[in-house]
């Protein structure tokens, strides 16, 4: 059998023991506050389960699919809207969660997008961070891990649609 285990970054324990932090962090600041969290499909959807387990608040859920990828390692430059959140947060406290916020394009584009719905706030939540690609003014309120620029896969993220499955975060490279 072909062998499956690309390099880890980050383990299962540190992603666990992060998320934990984040949701103590997110019960605290929403205190006596509803909250609407935004799933960004495919991707966070493995950070995003996590995490509202650690999120000691009333809460509803909501799911959003962006696309800017592709099948490369590289942003098209272009966002593209797949699948519309189905509830109506004019007045509500909305936080983002994504997986990763590397030029920062996808980011960008879906707080436009929602910011004319006129939520209360908005904030984000980013499993990860590439600064070193940023090419877009995004401020992560509540941030996993920052890394640096390699092409990361696992827990929820993909290469060309394979590799979400893994329980950690690993490291793209030619072997796999
Ligand atoms: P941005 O629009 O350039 O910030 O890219 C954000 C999106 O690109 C993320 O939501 C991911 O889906 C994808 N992406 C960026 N870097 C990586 C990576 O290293 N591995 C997997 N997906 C990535
Ligand atoms: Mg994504």
């Amino acid at each position: 059998m072909e062998l499956y285990t690309p390099e880890a970054l980050i383990t299962e324990d540190e992603i666990a023991l992060r998320i934990h932090a984040l949701g103590n962090a997110i019960t605290k600041d929403f205190d006596a506050e509803d909250l609407v969290v935004i799933c960004v499909l495919k991707g966070a959807f493995m950070f995003c389960s996590d995490l509202i387990k650690k999120i000691n608040r009333p809460l509803s859920l909501e799911f959003i699919s962006l696309s800017s990828y592709g099948d490369a390692t590289q942003s098209s430059g272009s966002v593209r809207l797949e699948m519309d959140i189905t509830a109506d947060i004019e007045g509500k406290n909305v936080l983002i969660v994504e997986d990763i916020v590397d030029s920062g394009l996808t980011i960008k584009t879906l707080m436009e997008l929602l910011s004319v719905r006129k939520p209360k706030t908005v904030k984000l939540a980013s499993l990860l961070f590439k600064p070193s690609k940023l090419k877009h003014k995004v401020s992560i309120d509540y941030l996993g891990f920052e890394i640096e620029d390699k092409f990361v896969i696992g827990y929820g993220l993909d290469y060309a649609g394979r590799y979400r499955e893994l329980p950690y975060i690993g490291i793209l490279n030619a072997g796999n």
